[in-house]
């Protein structure tokens, strides 16, 4: 007791000496750690490497489209953890679930910048978007940005209105081509993503679009030629591939072509969002209030320079559109080739829903579909390798010793075909979530990625994802034409099927 009152009483300027002196030492003991601990990873093992060839590396071998699938094979052969070079960088390879994680959280720290490509560099405006920019206070504002309007919570409840009518347009369009053209194979892709572009377009303009006129570029461009410029040429920019990226030190030889092609995609993505943002700047000017993104950052993000807002608005739109779309096809592929499983999922659906339609409040009384969605998630991962990530400072993973100036890939297909964390990895089996007794833990297969960075947009794939294949279960039958159809998968930024879905589609009733 004594010692407590004596301690209240010293005076202020002791206080305030003592104060600073354990800060010192604080800081003093902080800085020694850091340095022997990486001088500990310094002293540790370095990481296995995949021989290569000298100035190519391991690029020879990566040649083929699919580096993840070769990359789950070299973890067969070299471990969980393995280096490549990709020409003059060296890059560190985690195909485990665990190590995967240490590098999303324990390691966040040294690993939470990104070191972009040429084309990358470009698109994002220099890592002007969430998904793209290092860890840093403006990933941290625009990320809150996104949260707080589009994909969080409450802001998904507030979007409840536009997946809805997605749905019901979805739903429209299925029965019309039945009705229409029985017998013959739907093609569920160009319908699926046409509508999710629609429900990203209401959630950031308030309102979809039908045509629209550009005036950087003096014409009207229709729905679809929007669709191009805004989601599908840049998704094919952002893997096109500049051989200077892996020679940094050929960077002064030109490349014209490939610089005037992504040059040419920025220019007409500027062109088209100033065009849509004055639009909607005029309807809000005119009173117009609409429950949309853009109303949001307009008065509550007043800071945001007009690049930041165009990149703050087109970001949901590109990330809406691909892999929500690429995971409920494959659902659905998978869906139309198990019989037994889609008719026990109708079965579920009939059981709790009876005569209504299937909608988001009957989801926790039917964990098959989440299964469903996790499975697909698990078996065809739609980001099968995250964004690469640079190693910024000596770290430690897997016990190896990762040096500063590596870029680290995490294959997420290797984390979810691990054999052992998952029972026969290569079959699609719902069955496998069902066993778990909680509700499924979202970053369970690795799917969003993990940690700070994970994916800020699952809530809103689970739930798109989920009732529209919930809708077209209760709807439809679904039979494959071609029972053969390969199982075959392409990498585009995500992993599309090679040929979309060809599906003959009956109405239950
Ligand atoms: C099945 C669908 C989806 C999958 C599998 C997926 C997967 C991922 C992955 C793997 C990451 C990277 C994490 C990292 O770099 O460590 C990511 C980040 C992100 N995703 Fe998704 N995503 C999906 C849907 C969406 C949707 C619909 C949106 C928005 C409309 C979205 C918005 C974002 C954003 C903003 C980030 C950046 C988060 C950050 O860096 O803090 N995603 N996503």
């Amino acid at each position: 007791m004594d010692n407590i009152t004596g301690m209240l009483t010293v005076p202020a300027t002791t206080i305030a000496i003592g104060g600073t002196a354990v800060a010192i030492f604080v800081a003093l003991l902080f800085w020694y750690l850091r340095s022997s601990s990486r001088g500990q990873s310094n002293h540790l093992t370095p990481v296995p490497e995949v021989p290569g060839v000298p100035i190519l590396g391991n690029l020879l071998q990566l040649k083929e489209k699919k580096p993840y699938m070769t990359f789950t094979k070299w973890a067969e052969i070299y471990g969980p953890i393995y280096s490549i070079k990709t020409g003059a960088t060296s890059m560190v390879v985690v195909s485990s679930n665990e190590i995967a994680k240490e590098a999303f959280v324990t390691r966040f720290q040294s690993i939470s910048t990104r070191n972009l490509s040429k084309a990358l560099k470009v698109l994002t405006a220099d890592k002007t978007m969430v998904a793209m920019s290092d860890y840093n206070d403006y990933h941290k504002t625009v990320k809150r940005h996104i949260l707080t309007a589009v994909l969080g919570p409450n802001a998904q409840k507030k979007h409840r209105v536009h997946r809805d009518i997605m749905m019901e347009n979805m739903s429209n369009q299925l029965h019309a081509f039945a009705k229409n053209s029985p017998e013959q194979e739907v093609d569920l892709r160009k319908i699926f993503q046409s509508e999710l572009f629609g429900l990203a377009m209401r959630q950031t303009m308030g309102k979809d679009v039908e045509s629209l006129y550009v005036e950087d570029l003096n014409r009207t461009l229709n729905r679809d030629e929007i669709f191009q410029v805004l989601v599908v040429d840049p998704m094919m920019g952002a893997i096109d591939v500049d051989w200077r990226d892996f020679f940094p030190y050929l960077r002064w030889v030109p490349n014209k072509k490939f610089e005037n092609t992504i040059q040419q995609m920025y220019v007409r993505r500027e062109a088209v969002m100033k065009a849509l943002i004055k639009q909607h700047k005029d309807r809000i000017a005119s009173g117009e209030k609409l429950n949309s993104y853009i109303d949001y950052l307009l008065s509550e993000a007043q800071t945001l320079t007009d690049l930041q807002l165009i990149m703050s608005l087109w970001e949901p739109i590109i990330e809406s559109s691909d892999t929500t779309m690429v995971t409920t096809e494959w659902a659905m592929y998978e869906l139309a080739k198990n019989p037994n499983i889609q008719d026990r999922l109708y079965r579920d659906i009939q059981r709790v829903c009876g005569s209504d339609k299937i909608t988001e409040e009957h989801l926790p009384q039917l964990p098959y579909i989440t299964a469903i969605f996790h499975e697909t998630l698990r078996r065809h991962s739609p980001v099968p390798i995250i964004p690469l990530r640079h190693v910024h400072e000596d770290t430690v993973l897997g016990g190896y010793h990762v040096p500063r100036g590596t870029e680290l890939a995490v294959n997420i297909y290797g984390c979810n075909m691990e054999k052992s964390v998952w029972e026969n990895p290569e079959e699609w089996n719902p069955e496998r979530f069902m066993k778990e007794n909680e509700t499924i833990d979202f970053q369970r297969t690795m799917a969003f990625g993990g940690g700070k960075r994970v994916c800020a947009g699952s809530l809103q794939a689970f739930l798109t994802s989920c009732i529209g294949i919930g809708r077209m279960v209760q709807e439809f039958e679904w039979e494959l034409k071609d029972k053969t159809q390969e199982n075959v998968n392409t990498i585009g930024l995500t992993t599309q099927m090679l040929r979309p879905l060809r599906a003959i589609i009956k109405p239950r009733n």
